[in-house]
């Protein structure tokens, strides 16, 4: 019998002009995007604590302060990548992701497809197995009224030996 463990991840970051808007590592054109230390790419930020918390690993913020000058304006997807190869490291293969960006506008559901594609890549999983969703908050909060964007993630992680395992050497999931 196989262990199955689940993780959830949350996060929110601050609008601003002059920033890039990067979700799920593409960027969506936008005439405000996310501040942050990193490229604040919320959804990634999300979907990373989600993997993390699924093994109990901690948060982002104890792998990666936002102290370090290292991280100044880095790929948020860096740190999925970490958190991916972290678990697989312990024995874990990422059964499926399940994250929901809010955010009032630009529109988002033309990009769905890259955005699961790259964070499937990131992840190494199928397609089929990352799902992102989109919602706006009706207008009504720091969301609704266009100074922030948040995002939420739901992350299941399958138990396959004792790992540990590289992409290489890793078991298929069963
Ligand atoms: O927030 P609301 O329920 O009105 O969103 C309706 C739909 O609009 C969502 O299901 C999603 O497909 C789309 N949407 C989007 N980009 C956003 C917010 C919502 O494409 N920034
Ligand atoms: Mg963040």
């Amino acid at each position: 019998m196989s262990e199955y463990r689940t993780g959830l991840g949350w996060d929110s970051h601050r609008l601003a002009a002059g920033r890039p808007l990067v979700l799920g590592g593409v960027t969506v054109p936008s005439e405000f995007g996310l501040e942050g230390h990193s490229d604040a790419d919320v959804l990634a930020h999300a979907i990373t604590d989600a993997v993390l918390g699924a093994a109990a690993l901690g948060d982002i913020g104890l792998h990666f302060p936002d102290t370090d000058p290292q991280w100044k304006d880095c790929d948020s997807l860096v740190f999925l990548r970490h958190a991916k190869e972290h678990v697989l490291a312990l024995g874990y293969r990422i059964v499926n992701v399940d994250a929901t960006v809010i955010l009032e506008r630009p529109k988002l559901s033309d990009y769905r497809q890259a955005i699961r594609d790259k964070l499937a890549e990131t992840l190494s999983l199928d397609t089929d197995r990352v799902s992102v969703k989109f919602k706006t908050a009706e207008k009504v909060g720091p969301v609704g009224e266009g100074r922030s964007a948040e995002s939420q993630a739901i992350v299941t992680l399958q138990k396959l030996g004792t790992g540990p395992w590289v992409e290489s050497t890793a078991p298929p999931l069963t």
